[in-house]
C-alpha cells in the first residue's frame, strides 16, 4: 500500500486484481440500495425467485420474500463458480494442535459427501426442518460438517463455543430446546486434552437433549450412556453420500447464535437463509477480494459469528479453501501461526487485535525468518485496533504491501458492514473505514439529530438495513424491540456503539454505550458476570467493570462485598472458580477487590462509572448524588488510589 498524507491506498497489484476498484459503486448503490442487493442476489442460486426484494413493517423487515433457497446448494452442487470447476478443489484444511499429527484436507466433493452422510444420519435420528440442533465442538472438520448438515436438511444450528462452561451451554440449550447435541470426546489445547464430553454431559442436564452425538477426536476416556450417546462414526457408516437439499424459504431461520446483551441472559440472534447467504457470499468476495486461488484463514473460533461467516460460509460460498486450526495460537511456540501461514500459503488472513498485540509483545525476533510471501490481504475484527498494533500488523506481517481491513460488524449483523474495500481504500489506522456500498449509516446525538464530522454519537443503521441483519431474538420479540428498535423509533437500528466520522466519511468506533465489554474480542456484559458472582452464597453484592488492557483490549475487574469476612486470596479463588464454572476461563477477572460497600445512588443503583473513573485515576466528579459517599474512601484504600 502507499501512503498519502495520513491515509493508505492499495498498490497497483492489489487494485488490478480487485473485484471492486471503481468508487462509482458507492454512488450507484446509494441511488437504489434495494436494487443493488437485488442484483447481487441474482448471482445466487434460488430454487424459486423471490417476489418482493424488501418488505418493511417496522420493526420487522424481510428480504427476498418468498424466494426459495438452500445455502448448501450454493456451496456445493449449484456453486456459482460451477460444481465441475470446484469439486476436486480443496474446501477445508484442518491443522491439529499436536505438531506430530498430520493435517486433514477435504475437497469440495469430499466435504459434500460427509455433509450428506451426516445430514442423513441426523434425519434418521428424527431431526426435521426447523428443529434446533446444538453444536458444542472444537475446531475440527466435524464442526463445519455439522453446521452444513443441519443447513442441508433445514434444521437450525446453534453453535456453542467449546470453551464455554457447562452452565453456559445449558442456558443456551434450554433456550433453543434442542433435542440433539453434537460434541466430541475431547480436544487438544496447549498440549493437554480437554474433556469436552464431561462438560456436555453436565450441560444437557435439565434440558430437552435426548441424543448426544460424539466425535472421536482425542480418544480420551469418557462416560457413555446407551441409547443417549452415539458415536459420529457409527452413525454415518452406512449412510448415503447423497441427500437432497431441503428447500427453504428465504426468511426461514438458518441459525441461532447467542451473544451477550443488555441483561444477564444471553440473547439468541436469529439469522435467515436468504439474506444471510447473499450477504455472506458478497461481503467475502468483495471485502477479502476472494479469487479462485485464494486460501482463507479466519482465526476466530466457529463458536463466534466471525467463525460462522468468514470461517465457514463465506469462503465456501466463494469456492475457496478455508483453514481451521484446533489449538492455541502460541503453542508449542509463538511462531505457530506464522508456520501455518507459510505451510499452507494462506493468502487472506483475518484475526483480532488481541492476537496481534499478543504476537507483537513476543517481539519481532520470532517472526523474522518468515517472509509471508503468500499473504495478500489482512483483516482485523471484534474490537478497536490501536495504531501501534495496526502498524506492526502492516509492517511485520503484511510487509507493507497488504491492505489492512479493519472490519466493523456484530453478531447481530451477520456479516461485515463497515470497512474500506481493498481495491479502493482509503485505509487509516484506528478507523474502520467506509460503510459498504448500499448501506446507510448515520451518527446521531441523543435527540436523533445527525451529527457533523468529528462529533461523537450513536452509530445507527437506516433502512433498508442489510439482508443479513438479525430478524429477532429467539423467543423474545420484546427484547428485540427494546434493544435495537427503541432508541430512535422502530425504523432505526441502534448498534449500541459510539462512533464518529472524519471529513472523508471514514468511521471510527469509539466503543459500546451499553454494559458490553470486549475481552480479547469476546463479548460479555458486566451484568452477566455480576449475575454469575451473585449466585455465590458468600456474596452480598458486587460490581463488574471493564478497564483497558494492553493485550486484551479490555479486562473485567470485580468489586465485591461479602456477607462474612474472608481473606482476599480465598475470595479471589472462589470468584474466579465461579466465573470459570458459569461462563468459561475467558471470563476470568484481572483483579478482585474486596470492599465494604459500593457507591450507590439514593435509589440504590450501583455507580459503576465512579469505580471506572477511580481506577483510571480520573476526576470523580460530583459525588453529592451518592447515598453513601463514604464508601469511596474505603475503596480508594483498597485499590491503592489516592
Ligand atoms: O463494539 C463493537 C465491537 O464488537 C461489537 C460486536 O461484538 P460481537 O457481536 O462479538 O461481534 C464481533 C465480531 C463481528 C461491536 O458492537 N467491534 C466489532 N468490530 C470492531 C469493533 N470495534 C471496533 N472496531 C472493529 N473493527
Amino acid at each position: 500500500m502507499f501512503k498519502k498524507v495520513d491515509l493508505y491506498y492499495p498498490t497497483k497489484e492489489i487494485k488490478n486484481k480487485a473485484w471492486v476498484k471503481d468508487k462509482k459503486i458507492y454512488k450507484d448503490a446509494e441511488r437504489n440500495p434495494i436494487k443493488f442487493w437485488e442484483d447481487l442476489a441474482k448471482e445466487i442460486f434460488w430454487f424459486k425467485k423471490w417476489k418482493k426484494t424488501f418488505v418493511h413493517k417496522p420493526p420487522s423487515f424481510q428480504w427476498f420474500v418468498e424466494g426459495k433457497i438452500n445455502i448448501t446448494s450454493n456451496i456445493f452442487e449449484k456453486n456459482s463458480l460451477g460444481w465441475e470447476k470446484i469439486k476436486n478443489k480443496t474446501a477445508l484444511i484442518w491443522e491439529p494442535e499436536p505438531t506430530n499429527e498430520k493435517e486433514r484436507k477435504l475437497t469440495y466433493d469430499e466435504l459434500f459427501r460427509e455433509v450428506n452422510k451426516f445430514a442423513n444420519a441426523l434425519k434418521r435420528l428424527g431431526v426435521r426442518k426447523g428443529d434446533r440442533v446444538g453444536i458444542y465442538l472444537p475446531m475440527i472438520p466435524e464442526v463445519i460438517i455439522s453446521m452444513l448438515a443441519c443447513a442441508r436438511i433445514g434444521a437450525i444450528h446453534s453453535v456453542v463455543f467449546s470453551a464455554f462452561s457447562s452452565s453456559a451451554l445449558k442456558i443456551r440449550l434450554q433456550d433453543t430446546e434442542a433435542k440433539v447435541l453434537i460434541t466430541a470426546d475431547g480436544y487438544w489445547r496447549r498440549g493437554k486434552i480437554i474433556d469436552l464430553k464431561k462438560n456436555a454431559d453436565e450441560g444437557i442436564k435439565q434440558t430437552k437433549v435426548k441424543k448426544v452425538i460424539v466425535v472421536q477426536r482425542a480418544k480420551n476416556e469418557i462416560s457413555w450412556q446407551k441409547n443417549k450417546d452415539f458415536w459420529w462414526q457409527d452413525l454415518i457408516e452406512k449412510e448415503s453420500v447423497q441427500c437432497e437439499p431441503r428447500i427453504m424459504d428465504s426468511e426461514d431461520t438458518l441459525f441461532i447464535l447467542y451473544t451477550s446483551g443488555s441483561t444477564g441472559k444471553p440473547k439468541g440472534t436469529v439469522h435467515t437463509c436468504g439474506g444471510y447467504t447473499v450477504q455472506a457470499k458478497w461481503t467475502g468476495k468483495w471485502i477479502f477480494d476472494l479469487h479462485h486461488d485464494d486460501i482463507m484463514w479466519c482465526t476466530a473460533d466457529v463458536g463466534w459469528v466471525t467463525g460462522h461467516t468468514y470461517g465457514v460460509y463465506s469462503p465456501l460460498l466463494n469456492g475457496i479453501p478455508t483453514l481451521i486450526y484446533e489449538g492455541s495460537p502460541d503453542w508449542p511456540a509463538p511462531d505457530r501461526w506464522a508456520k501455518i501461514i507459510e505451510k499452507h500459503k494462506v493468502t487472506i488472513f483475518y484475526t483480532a487485535p488481541t492476537a496481534i498485540r499478543m504476537f507483537k509483545k513476543y517481539g519481532t525476533e520470532f517472526i523474522k525468518k518468515y517472509k509471508f510471501n503468500s499473504l495478500r490481504i489482512l483483516g482485523s475484527v471484534g474490537e478497536p485496533i490501536d495504531e501501534a498494533a495496526w502498524n506492526w500488523y502492516f509492517k511485520k506481517v503484511g510487509k507493507g504491501k497488504c491492505p489492512i481491513l479493519d472490519t466493523w460488524w456484530q453478531t447481530e449483523t451477520g456479516g461485515i458492514l463497515i470497512t474500506s474495500l481493498p481495491g479502493i481504500g482509503p485505509f487509516k489506522p484506528c478507523f474502520t473505514g467506509l460503510p459498504l456500498p448500499g448501506l446507510k449509516f448515520d451518527i446521531l446525538d441523543e435527540k436523533g439529530k445527525s451529527l457533523p464530522p468529528n462529533k461523537e454519537g450513536n452509530l445507527v443503521l437506516l433502512p433498508p438495513f442489510s439482508p443479513g441483519l438479525l430478524r429477532g431474538i429467539y423467543k423474545n420479540p420484546k427484547k428485540y424491540l427494546e434493544t435495537y428498535w427503541s432508541e430512535y423509533g422502530k425504523k432505526v437500528y441502534f448498534t449500541s456503539d459510539a462512533a464518529y466520522k472524519n471529513k472523508q466519511g471514514l468511521i471510527r468506533i469509539v466503543g459500546r454505550v451499553d454494559d458490553v465489554i470486549k475481552v480479547a474480542g469476546h463479548r460479555f456484559t458486566t451484568g452477566e458476570l455480576e449475575n454469575a458472582i451473585s449466585k455465590l452464597s458468600s456474596v452480598s453484592e458486587c460490581a463488574v467493570i471493564g478497564i483497558p488492557d494492553e493485550i486484551k483490549g479490555e479486562t473485567p475487574i470485580v468489586f465485591v462485598v461479602l456477607k462474612k469476612e474472608k481473606s482476599i486470596e480465598e475470595t479471589k479463588k472462589e470468584l474466579i472458580g465461579q466465573l470459570r464454572k458459569e461462563i468459561g476461563p475467558i471470563a476470568s477477572p484481572k483483579q478482585v477487590y474486596l470492599v465494604e460497600d459500593l457507591p450507590k445512588t439514593r435509589s440504590g443503583k450501583i455507580m459503576r462509572r465512579i469505580l471506572k473513573r477511580l481506577l483510571a485515576k480520573e476526576k470523580l466528579g460530583d459525588l453529592s448524588t451518592l447515598a453513601n459517599p463514604e464508601s469511596i474512601k474505603d475503596i480508594k484504600k483498597v485499590v491503592k488510589v489516592r
